[in-house]
């Protein structure tokens, strides 16, 4: 049976840098505050009429691509993984199809949502189809545009502060050499916390998992449900919400116990990381992983100080920064790790 490696790494962040000082510009916070609880400095957010997560996806996958030494039209699948796409639908993978000028119709394309583990989930997804030998050379991109659907008012605070713009993307590719590629994944999920961090609206929901509909900002329409209605748009209800504590909570329980499981999976220990790139949810809650872990900074790999929280892309984008410095080298056991919305988590573990 093959295994699934990662043959290439690429990222994208866009020009345009806003700094915590920018933000308090429109909202009532400060670069200490935001420093203090989150550990991040800087965000990127797209350029106006020029980028879209579709967009920076491409040039993530471009570079991923370059760097896997694989044409487009040698991929036998894409894997899209974003909260925020270009459009409702059709999803972002067949724009970023399009986009790679692919013009072989014989690929699928999969957009996977899942939030911040959407990575973890897609890799799931691509070693499953290579393992089987259904498939070869797998494109998983995650990408996100947060700053187009966040509040900048001072209510909108805890939520707009943590998150930015950016892609990440891998080429999966089916190996025999021995002792390489994944060793395993674990997927999980916790329905019953699903509201605790989600954007609501606009939505097909109507009101139905609330006993106040109208707090879900529902009315009632003459034809069907709403979608979009004025009273969301008016009272803010379009933006995502978080409950930060509660999420902070789960994120530090779940991160330890799901790298445990692969790391048991494996036969492996915590000492025997190399480079753990954990998804970057707030830097305080990877420095708890750690710690708890015990583990040394040599052995973690930050980057949201820079980033901030770009949710499905910020394993890849991490990963391939990692991949670029030097950090990550053959032989080498790596671990990706992913926690929220939903809740869902996972991890994969993987021999470079
Ligand atoms: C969001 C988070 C940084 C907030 O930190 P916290 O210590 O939990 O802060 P709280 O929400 O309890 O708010 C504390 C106070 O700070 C205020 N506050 C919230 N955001 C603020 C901001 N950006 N600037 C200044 N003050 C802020 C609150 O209004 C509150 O004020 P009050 O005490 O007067 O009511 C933290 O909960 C967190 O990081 N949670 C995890 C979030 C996460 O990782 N999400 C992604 C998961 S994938």
């Amino acid at each position: 049976m093959p295994a699934t490696c990662i043959k290439g790494t690429g990222y994208y962040v866009p020009e345009n840098i806003v700094t915590n000082a920018d933000l308090t510009r429109h909202m009532d916070t400060s670069d200490e505050w935001i420093r203090e609880r989150t550990g991040i400095e800087e965000r990127r957010y797209c350029t106006k009429h020029k980028e879209s997560t579709s967009i920076m996806g491409t040039k993530a996958a471009e570079m991923a691509l370059s760097n896997a030494g694989i044409r487009g039209d040698e991929l036998d699948l894409i894997i899209f993984a974003t909260l925020s796409p270009d459009y409702y639908f059709p999803g972002c993978g067949v724009l970023l199809q399009r986009q790679l000028g692919i013009t072989n119709t014989g690929i699928g394309a999969i957009d996977i949502r899942n939030q911040c583990s959407g990575f973890v989930y897609g890799l799931s997804i691509a070693d499953a189809y290579i393992r089987s030998g259904m498939y070869k050379n797998i494109l998983l991109v995650g990408a996100e545009t947060h700053s187009m659907g966040l509040d900048f008012s001072t209510e909108g605070r805890n939520v707009t502060v943590i998150f930015g713009d950016g892609a990440g993307a891998v080429v999966l590719s089916a190996t025999d050499e021995e002792n390489r590629g994944i060793l395993a994944t674990r997927i999980h999920a916790d329905g019953s916390h699903a509201e605790e961090l989600a954007m609501i609206n606009p939505g097909s929901h109507g009101g139905v998992h609330s006993e106040d509909p109208a707090a879900y900002g529902y009315e009632s329409s003459e034809y069907g449900k709403t979608f979009i209605s004025p009273k969301m748009l008016a009272e803010g209800m379009i933006y995502p919400n978080m409950n930060g504590q509660f999420v902070f909570k789960n994120a530090v329980a779940r991160f330890p116990e799901v790298i445990g499981e692969v790391l048991v999976a494996s036969g492996l220990k915590k000492e025997d990381i190399d480079l753990l790139v954990c998804h970057q949810a707030n830097l305080r809650i990877s420095q708890f992983v750690q710690k708890r872990m015990g583990l040394r900074d040599d052995q973690v790999w930050n980057n949201i100080q820079k980033y901030g929280n770009t949710t499905a892309a910020s394993i890849p984008i991490a990963l391939a920064e990692a991949v670029a410095g030097g950090k990550v080298n053959k032989g080498d056991l790596v671990c990706l790790a992913a926690f929220g919305s939903g809740f869902t988590w996972g991890a994969s573990l993987l021999r470079w």
